[in-house]
């Protein structure tokens, strides 16, 4: 009902400042949460502007304090930010971990993202709050709330793959920047980000499975009629090392000079892979222009064969022979 998704809202809105205030008022925040932020290069603004926090460690200290601030269990469970264990003790889901709240794009805590500060590899990187009735995973993208004007504004959205992708691009002054935060794009996020444009650049990291999203986004987005582009980053760097390692110019010069269509992308990636083994090199241009017929405009559909043609060294009547073929199969 109405009244729970509110109750729900209002429970997460006192956990994101509970965790707030730990980052900055507690000793354990301040040594270990803080300290992190720091060593991530992280400034207070950006702590502010994303409300950054820290959940202590310790069973039930969120669950404990809200209870005493007259929350009651029942939104706390439904939230996802406390479990019962089979003998009936509540514990918090999130401890010793610094808190990404995510917001919908009013602005309402929906959910949290908590990272570890360890290590080591048998503990996950991050724990997220569970899909509930007022989280479903695929209809948010974090950083929406605080990235939507500057989209509106550059009319161009840049896609990224996490939290401190986000953040740290905003602090590189780039403030166009949201995340589908690890899980793949969907049909839901790409409206979302058409509210405000339909331009996308994206920006994954630089490794075999940045590359691959890369490659399933372009599909989902052209799809919808979306304009993409497509930037490769330095081998070993993701936006966040990126953005924490050049100067405020450099990111921006850096994404104008290479970003690319998504042709000479798929070109430059899959052609590499099939060097030069001619059956190979069939199939990435069977690839490439089955992903030109997804495109629902005709002459956008156009633009790229002649792009395709020109790129791959292909007869154009042949390429718009076989888009047209692909194009009618789909529909
Ligand atoms: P840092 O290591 O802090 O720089 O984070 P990252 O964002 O670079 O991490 P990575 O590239 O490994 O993952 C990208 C995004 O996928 C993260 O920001 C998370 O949203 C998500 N993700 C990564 N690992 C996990 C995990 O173990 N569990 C869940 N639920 N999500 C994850
Ligand atoms: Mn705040
Ligand atoms: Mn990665
Ligand atoms: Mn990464
Ligand atoms: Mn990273």
């Amino acid at each position: 009902a109405e009244t729970d998704r509110e109750n729900m809202l209002a429970v997460n809105d006192f956990a994101m400042r509970y965790f707030e205030k730990n980052l900055k008022e507690t000793q354990e925040g301040r040594d270990i949460g803080l300290s992190y932020f720091r060593y991530r290069g992280i400034s207070d603004a950006m702590v502010e502007r994303f409300h950054l926090g820290y959940a202590v460690e310790g069973r039930d200290a969120l669950f404990a304090t809200a209870l005493e601030r007259g929350y009651s269990e029942k939104y706390l469970l439904s939230t996802g930010l406390c479990s019962r264990t089979d003998d009936g003790r509540v514990f918090d889901r999130f401890r010793g971990r610094v808190i990404y709240p995510i917001l919908s794009l009013s602005g309402k805590v929906v959910a949290f993202g908590g990272r570890t500060l360890s290590k080591e590899k048998k503990i996950a990187k991050y724990v997220n709050s569970p899909e509930s009735d007022i989280y479903l995973k695929r209809r948010e993208l974090y950083g929406l709330y605080q990235a939507k004007q500057a989209i509106a504004k550059a009319q161009k959205c840049i896609l990224v793959e996490g939290y401190m992708d986000v953040i740290s691009m905003h602090q590189a002054g780039v403030c166009n920047v949201v995340a589908s935060s690890g899980t793949a794009l969907t049909v839901e996020q790409v409206r979302l980000i058409k509210r405000f444009t339909s331009n996308v650049t994206l920006i994954y990291d630089s490794d075999a499975a940045g590359i691959k999203a890369s490659l399933r986004g372009i599909e989902l987005l052209l799809q919808d009629g979306m304009d993409i582009k497509v930037l490769l980053l330095p081998e070993g760097d993701d936006p966040d090392s990126f953005a924490q390692s050049h100067s405020s110019t450099e990111v921006e010069e850096y994404i104008k000079a290479h970003e690319t269509d998504f042709i000479s992308f798929m070109a430059r990636i899959l052609m590499g892979e099939a060097a030069d083994d001619p059956a190979r090199r069939a199939q990435v241009i069977t690839r490439i222009v089955k992903t030109i017929a997804l495109i629902p405009d005709e002459i956008t559909r156009r633009v790229y064969v002649q792009e395709c043609s020109r790129l791959l060294f292909m007869d154009e009547d042949v390429l718009r022979r076989e888009v047209g073929k692909y194009y009618n199969e789909y529909r």
